[in-house]
Parts: C-alpha cells; structure tokens; sequence
C-alpha cells in the first residue's frame, strides 16, 4: 500500500482518541523518558511506515502490522523481505502499549526496546545493522527537521534510541477500547451486548474459566494476565524431540545465539516458547497470554496462526489442548488447560461475546478480515 495512504488512514485512526481515554482501557503507561507530544508521535508514525528500513526498500513495520488489517497482517504467520516467512503470527499493535512484556514470549521488557529487533530479523527488515536506518534519518530533510524539533538533536546527535522511541511514542496512541462489551460491562448500557454475547460473558467469567489468565479488573480490562502459559498449541506436536531442542538451545545460548533470530528463523526452537528466554523448564511451550481486544478481527489466532477461526480455538480450549493424535501431553506443564466439556451452543456464545470485543474503530476490518467464525481458506 502506498505511504500515504497509510498515513491518511493512521491519521483517521487516531484522531478519534487524542483527547479521551477510551472506555474499558486502564490509564496509558508512558516512561518517565519518553513523553508523548504530537510531533514525536507524527515522527513515530513515518518512521513506522518507512520502507527503506529494509534490505529490499520493502518492508516498513506497517507491512506485518497495516493500519487497514487491525494492526496485523491477517496472515498464518509473517513475511518480511523476499516474502521470507518467520515462525509466528504477527499479534496487532493495538492496545501493545499495555503490555508489560513484548513479543510472544516476552523477550523485550518495552515498545523502545521491541523495535530495535524486526529492523535486523534476518527473515523480517533484514538490515546488517542500525546504521542504514540512522543514515536516513540523519539525512533525508523532513527527518533532519522532526528529530531537530521533537528531540532536539541532528547528525551523528541522532541515534537508534530517538528513533525507538519516536516510535514507542506512535504505537502508544494505537490503543482502543469502547467495545460492546465495554459499553456494557463498564458503561451500564444492558442493551449493548446481544443475548448471546451476555450468555458468553457469563461462561468466559465461569464454565470456561476464561477471565483467569484473560483478566477483567474492576474499572478496567485487557484480557491477559501478562503471564505465560502452556496451553498446548504447537509443543504438543513435538513432544518427544522437547529434551533434545531444550538441550540444544541452552547449549547455543551458551554460545550467545541471538534469541530473537533463533525463534523467528526456526519453527521447533519457537514452540519452546517463554523457555528460550529464562531458561527455566517449566516455561518450556509457554507464551505470552494475548489481550482478546479486537480478536475477531485479527485472525489467524495463536503464536503460530495454527488456529484459523474462534471456533477452532474453543474447540481446542474444550478438549483441554489434545495434540493431533487425540493425546492430552501437556497436562504435567505449568498453566496447562483442562477440558471444558462446553455444549455447542455454549461454544457459539463464547465466540460472540469475543466478537463483542471489537472496537468501533476496527469494526470495518472484519470485510477485509476473513470471517472469524466460518473456516478462511487455506493456503498450499
Ligand atoms: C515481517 C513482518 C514484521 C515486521 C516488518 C515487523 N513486525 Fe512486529 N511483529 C511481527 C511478528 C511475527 C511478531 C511476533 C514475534 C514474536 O513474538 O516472536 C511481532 C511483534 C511485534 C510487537 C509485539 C506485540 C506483542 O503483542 O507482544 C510489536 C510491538 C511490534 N511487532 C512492532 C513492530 C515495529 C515497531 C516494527 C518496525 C520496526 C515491526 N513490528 C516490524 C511481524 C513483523
Ligand atoms: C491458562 C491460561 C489461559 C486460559 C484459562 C485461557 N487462555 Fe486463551 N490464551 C492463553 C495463552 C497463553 C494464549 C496464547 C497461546 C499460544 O499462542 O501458544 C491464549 C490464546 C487465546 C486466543 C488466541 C488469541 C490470538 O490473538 O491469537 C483466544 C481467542 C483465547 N485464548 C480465548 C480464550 C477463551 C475463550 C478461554 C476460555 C474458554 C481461554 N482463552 C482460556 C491463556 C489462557
């Protein structure tokens, strides 16, 4: 898509949320370092729309998560340069500004710190180093001009840490809330949800013990618990290679493999999950609880996209996590999940309280979006 399009509709976006917090959201975490102006924002969204930060001149942060896809990319699991795939599915932008770990696994502690990877993922923007990136924004003269007025600095003055944070300043506005169901649950309008989406709501907070790692506070929800969780997505597939790829990787980190380029460029290193960062073998298959805000309109679902409708991930959710044998493996895991025994019209309820969780702003992706609810075709 070209630039400016993407600009204009990254301004339409934002415009409705410069002045009031959105309803169902907690206050806005920003650093002390790093507070957001106007013209640190509008640097921040050039910046993530900028091709040239890759090898090919392609690929801008938008690629794998564009304004008009939910801040995703809709796909299985991401392309960079050369429509070279990664091992995970892009998770959306929106609402990352309240996490309080990035990535899937968690492995960068902050939005300044998480941009610094993608640029030189290998399979991602590809870039040697840094340097091609500040030689632009040292140079090109709309950059020249922002960073002097935002930052106050030009030349070798401007490094990666303007550049990080000028986008960290971006993505923090790409927050919403306001959903049916915020509308309902925190605003008292009772008519807000559908019959069905109340009944799920109902099930999500009981049956389906959904709000335990899913979490709504009392003035405020973001649907996860910033804990990590086996719930048996893609481990349960190579159980019996786990000890040998554990092993394995505990012995390159000794010898300081990357971590982010380990886990994007090999798909069975990724399924160990939280365990390539700490370590620690009870977070072996574990990930990142994702936020449920805007889910029906950001599939494929889970940190492989291995789970193309909402449906297909109650269904997993009910089983208690089989792997495709039909065998329970991860039960002996930390977090892992117990079957449901939910009828299927409790499962249709599920799905439409999750698709009450959709943001008006976000409404219009769901005709791009493949439906979340009807199987999307599957690619060769
Ligand atoms: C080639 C596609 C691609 C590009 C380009 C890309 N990302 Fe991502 N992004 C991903 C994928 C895939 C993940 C998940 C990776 C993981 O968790 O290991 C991700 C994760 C993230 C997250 C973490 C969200 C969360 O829920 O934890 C943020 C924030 C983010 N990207 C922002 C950016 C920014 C900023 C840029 C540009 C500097 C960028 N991305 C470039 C695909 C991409
Ligand atoms: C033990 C904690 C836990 C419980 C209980 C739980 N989840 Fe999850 N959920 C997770 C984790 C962790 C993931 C990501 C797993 C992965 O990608 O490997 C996830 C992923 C999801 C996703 C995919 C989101 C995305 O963007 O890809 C949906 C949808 C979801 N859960 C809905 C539910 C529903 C509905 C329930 C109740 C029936 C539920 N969850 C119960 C922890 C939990």
């Amino acid at each position: 898509m070209p630039n400016k399009i993407v600009l204009f509709l990254t301004a339409i976006i934002i415009a409705p949320w410069a002045n009031s917090e959105p309803l169902g959201l907690p206050p806005l975490p920003v650093p002390a370092d790093n507070p957001q102006t106007p013209e640190k924002i509008a640097l921040g969204a050039k910046l993530f729309n900028d091709r040239r930060f890759s090898t090919t001149g392609e690929i801008a942060c938008a690629h794998c998560h564009a304004p008009d896809k939910a801040f995703t990319d809709l796909k299985k699991v991401s392309e960079g340069i050369n429509a070279l795939t990664g091992t995970r599915n892009a998770p959306t932008v929106i609402n990352a500004a309240y996490y309080k770990s990035q990535f899937w696994d968690g492995r960068e502690p902050s939005l300044e710190r998480q941009s610094m990877q993608p640029l030189l993922n290998p399979v991602e923007m590809a870039l040697p180093n840094h340097d091609p990136v500040l030689q632009i924004a040292r140079t090109d003269p709309d950059y020249q001009k922002a960073f002097q007025a935002v930052f106050g600095k030009s030349g070798d003055g401007i490094t990666m840490n303007e550049v990080s944070k000028a986008i960290a300043a971006f993505e923090r506005t790409l927050i919403s809330g306001d959903s049916p169901f915020d509308r309902y649950h925190f605003g008292g309008e009772k008519n807000a949800m559908t019959p069905a989406q109340v009944r799920g709501f109902s099930l999500f907070l009981n049956e389906g013990r959904c709000v335990s790692c899913h979490t709504i506070e009392q003035d405020h929800a973001l649907f996860t618990d910033h804990r990590f969780h086996n719930i048996g997505i893609g481990i349960n597939q190579i159980q019996d290679q786990v000890p040998g790829l554990a092993l394995s990787f505990l012995q390159a980190k000794a010898r300081g493999v990357d971590v982010d380029k380990a886990v994007l460029s090999d798909k069975k290193t990724s399924e160990l999950g939280r365990f390539a960062v700490t370590s620690l073998l009870d977070e072996l298959g574990s990930f990142k609880t994702p936020t449920l805000r805007n889910v029906a309109v950001t599939p494929p679902y889970m940190h492989d996209g291995s789970l193309q409708t909402l449906r297909e991930v109650m269904v997993h959710y009910n089983n208690g996590g089989v792997n495709q044998k039909g065998e329970r493996v991860n039960a002996h895991l930390s977090g892992g999940i117990r079957p449901l025994n939910l009828t299927d019209a409790q499962i249709d309820d599920l799905v439409a309280f999750m698709e009450a969780l959709t943001s008006p702003q976000f409404a219009q992706v769901a005709a791009v979006a493949p439906s979340p609810t009807a199987p999307v075709e599957k690619k060769p």
